[in-house]
């Protein structure tokens, strides 16, 4: 398997570890993966509702969906249900929401040069290496991310205000309805590259959706690549962890 690691993410104190090294990384919990899950279905859902709506997609699928009466139920109560719910777990999840936002809008200068190695990885694997950066999430991820997430918050705040519908001038009905729709397009657009990464074709991204859609772990070679920092801090918590808490001598 290839991948292309950062020579200089890895200090002296680390090379100690590579005769033990698992070859695996948790990355994700349970909870998280179901949480993920649940919303990545929802949102194909929803995508595929509203495309059906504006006949953006063909007669044949609309059909298929019950049709638009059927489509636009659907689109209207799961939109609803779906900004209810992502209010509800930012409200009941709010430290490690917290800590999502924190983790994709700090960019570190180290980072600039990120994106010109990265390329070079992708097109030359044998030569190329990712530059090093200390975040939870790579560059080109955390972009991709805050567009998805801005794109669909700003798609379910005008949904529901589109459900609700409370009486006020024409043009605040045609601002919400357009921000509504371009913004589902820029949501669909960051849904492609997003999921594009995650399937793992890229062979800088090899087993990338089991972190997800499987066992939550990822082949320490592809986490090395993407998130050279957070793989390093990792590995030295599991070793602090192998030697087990301190013996403890009753006095
Ligand atoms: C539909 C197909 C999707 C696929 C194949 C997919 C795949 C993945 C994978 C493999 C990861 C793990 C990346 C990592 O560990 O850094 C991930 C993380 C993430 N995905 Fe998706 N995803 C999909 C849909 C969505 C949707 C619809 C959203 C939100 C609107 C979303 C938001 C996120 C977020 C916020 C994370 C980071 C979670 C965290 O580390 O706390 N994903 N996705």
């Amino acid at each position: 398997m290839k991948g292309c690691y950062p020579r200089r993410a890895w200090p002296s104190r680390c090379d100690n570890l590579s005769n033990t090294e698992p070859e695996r990384i948790q990355r994700h919990n349970r909870a998280v993966r179901l949480a993920h899950g649940a919303n990545a279905v929802a949102m194909i859902v929803l995508i595929a509702t509203g495309l059906a709506l504006g006949d953006d997609i063909s007669p044949v699928l609309v059909a298929a969906l019950g049709g638009h009466a059927v489509a636009n139920e659907m689109h209207r109560l799961g939109g609803m249900a779906f900004a209810v719910a992502l209010l509800l777990a930012a409200g009941l999840f709010h430290s490690p929401t917290r800590g999502l936002v924190r983790d994709l809008v700090y960019f570190r200068q180290e980072e600039r040069r990120w994106p010109q190695a990265f390329l070079k990885c992708i097109l030359s694997p044998a030569h190329g290496h990712t530059a090093f950066h200390n975040g939870r999430f790579d560059p080109a991820q955390r972009l991709i991310l805050l567009l998805l997430l801005c794109s669909t918050a700003l798609v379910a705040a005008t949904g529901v205000y589109l459900y609700i519908l409370p009486a006020a001038p024409q043009w605040v009905f045609l601002v919400a309805i357009r921000i509504h729709i371009y913004g589902a397009w820029i949501a669909i657009i960051a849904l492609c590259l997003h999921a594009f990464a995650g399937l793992g074709v890229l062979h800088t991204h090899c087993g990338l959706l089991g972190a997800m859609f499987g066992d939550g772990t990822v082949p320490i070679q592809t986490a090395r690549t993407l998130w050279p920092g957070w793989t390093q801090n990792k590995l030295h918590d599991l070793e602090g962890d192998s030697h087990g808490p301190p013996s403890h001598t009753p006095s």
